[in-house]
């Protein structure tokens, strides 16, 4: 049976905002070491940056980067991570028992940002592990404050004449997690992030600032934490945080495939936790999401190892380096159009993470960098996804999942351009039968399909590797046509599509 869905410019979600395609840099594995920063390869800059590494993330269309952490923010002290490179001390990194050497810090990564390009900001996380107040406030002092202090005059010395003016901060990390270091029961982290919130607030009431919500919605205190957390926080933070990873559990590719469902329903419950706690408050105002952390993540794999005693304190070890597959590429479409569907509330989303440590980007130490499967939904839906998101509600057949009942083998969004051209990104989640697919378009003056491109492979395994970088690439879909305000496609089976009209 086909599926089907009707567009109308009337019917809209809302704007997506360009921080929806973020990314995530932590001190992780080789995310930074021999990742972004790999001084002495033959294409690394004056300043250690992997060219060949920038160039992906620009195509990959990064529009915020997330720093340092993660876990490992929790023990970090900024201004170990300041200063001149020999001075910096070497630590101890408890999140990923690992040693810190501190040669790429935040003047470096400030350095990595505006040479990705003007339309990538950071997103700084401070430290509520280990730290508290008074250490949050140094370093947004020391980041943004211009001159004339200490700490600002401090950054000058070093080199940085200029305020880094970072905007976006995370209070904290997963501080619900008990892995986490300085793990906190709610009320402990939502007083210290009310106060750390207040001062720095106190410092530039101009900053947007996130707490942390459940490091997943699996956690017992889901839905509780927030609560808790945002009737301390309500009138002091802009965004509650999400986190999502997803993995075939027991080989239920069907369910896997379905991840989507868990990730829009784990979006409604928060939105829902955080318009509770308003109405309680009697508020006015509205907080907004953000998934700073969400990806396909073989996670069960890394916690067979986690405990082993071969990770002795490694400098950049090789950690959490995921090779995707087709079927991975088309689940992260998936959760890409589960953002899109709901940009109404979620304001900012990161994919985790960036460069080798689950990462859309894959580097080869003194050797090249490419693009795993799942760059290429995140550079396409980067690319076509801005705009205004129309209100796609679809009839289509269904399957049965484990996990969650009869589910869509569609799952769609559409965004409009302020040019007026839209483009629909649609998943078949189908593993070895095509959707026809029909869209009626009313009210919006689109005459052709200028392209649809497919991300799908005879072999759902297929991935790309060091041996084989371009074993998998989109590739063109033939026979999608616009015809009379109805455009019709074929969806091969477990695929990712991209379709364009203009
Ligand atoms: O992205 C990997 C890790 O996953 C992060 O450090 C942590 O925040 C989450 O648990």
């Amino acid at each position: 049976r086909t599926a089907r869905f009707t567009l109308d410019p009337a019917f809209t979600v809302g704007d997506v905002s360009p921080r929806l395609f973020g990314s995530f840099v932590e001190h992780l594995g080789r995310c930074v070491y021999t990742g972004v920063f790999e001084p002495g390869h033959p294409a690394a800059d004056a300043e250690g940056i992997r060219t060949d590494v920038l160039d992906l993330v620009r195509e990959l269309g990064v529009t915020a980067v997330r720093y340092p952490g993660g876990n490992f923010v929790s023990g970090h002290r900024w201004e170990d991570s300041v200063g001149p490179v020999e001075d910096r001390p070497r630590r101890l990194d408890l999140a990923w028992r690992s040693t810190e050497t501190n040669r790429f810090g935040l003047s470096e990564f400030m350095a990595f940002l505006r040479k990705i390009g003007p339309h990538t900001e950071p997103m700084m996380a401070v430290n509520l592990g280990t730290r508290g107040v008074a250490e949050a406030l140094e370093l947004q002092e020391y980041a943004n404050h211009p001159s004339g202090t200490a700490l600002a005059d401090l950054r000058a010395a070093h080199g940085d004449a200029d305020p880094f003016g970072i905007r976006l901060w995370c209070l904290g990390n997963e501080m619900d997690g008990p892995w986490q270091t300085g793990h906190k029961t709610a009320v402990e982290y939502g007083r210290l992030a009310a106060e750390t919130a207040r001062a720095m607030r106190q410092l530039d009431p101009s900053v947007e600032l996130v707490a942390c919500g459940s490091s997943s919605r699996s956690m017992p205190t889901f839905a509780a934490w927030e609560a808790t957390v945002l009737a301390e926080t309500y009138e002091l933070v802009d965004h509650v945080s999400l986190h999502a990873y997803y993995e075939p559990e027991d080989g239920d590719v069907d369910s896997f495939l379905a991840s989507a469902v868990d990730m829009e329903s784990f979006i409604e419950n928060v939105v829902a936790t955080c318009d509770h706690v308003g109405a309680r408050l009697k508020s006015a105002k509205r907080i907004d999401l953000s998934f700073d952390e969400w990806n396909v993540w073989y996670a069960s794999k890394w916690h067979e190892i986690e405990n082993s005693t071969a990770r002795d304190w490694p400098e950049a070890p090789r950690l959490l380096e995921d090779g995707y597959s087709v079927l991975d590429a088309v689940v992260l479409g998936s959760l890409l159009i589960a953002l899109l569907r709901h940009a109404d509330r979620v304001a900012v989303a990161c994919l985790a993470q960036l460069v080798n440590v689950i990462a859309p980007i894959m580097t080869e130490p003194g050797g090249p960098a490419w693009r795993q499967t799942t760059f290429f939904p995140f550079a396409q839906a980067s690319r076509h996804g801005r705009g205004r998101v129309l209100d796609v509600r679809v009839d289509s057949p269904t399957y049965g999942t484990r996990k969650y009942g009869e589910t869509d083998l569609l799952h769609a969004t559409a965004v409009r351009a302020e040019d007026g051209t839209v483009t629909v990104f649609a998943v078949n989640r189908a593993r070895t039968a095509a959707l026809p697919l029909e869209v009626t378009l009313h009210g919006l003056d689109l005459t052709r399909v200028t392209e649809h491109t497919v991300l799908s492979d005879p072999d759902p395994d297929a991935r790309n590797t060091l041996a084989d970088p371009e074993r998998v690439t989109p590739h063109r879909a033939e026979g999608t046509v616009l015809a009379d305000g109805t455009l019709g496609a074929v969806l091969e089976p477990l695929s990712w599509n991209v379709i364009r009209l203009a």
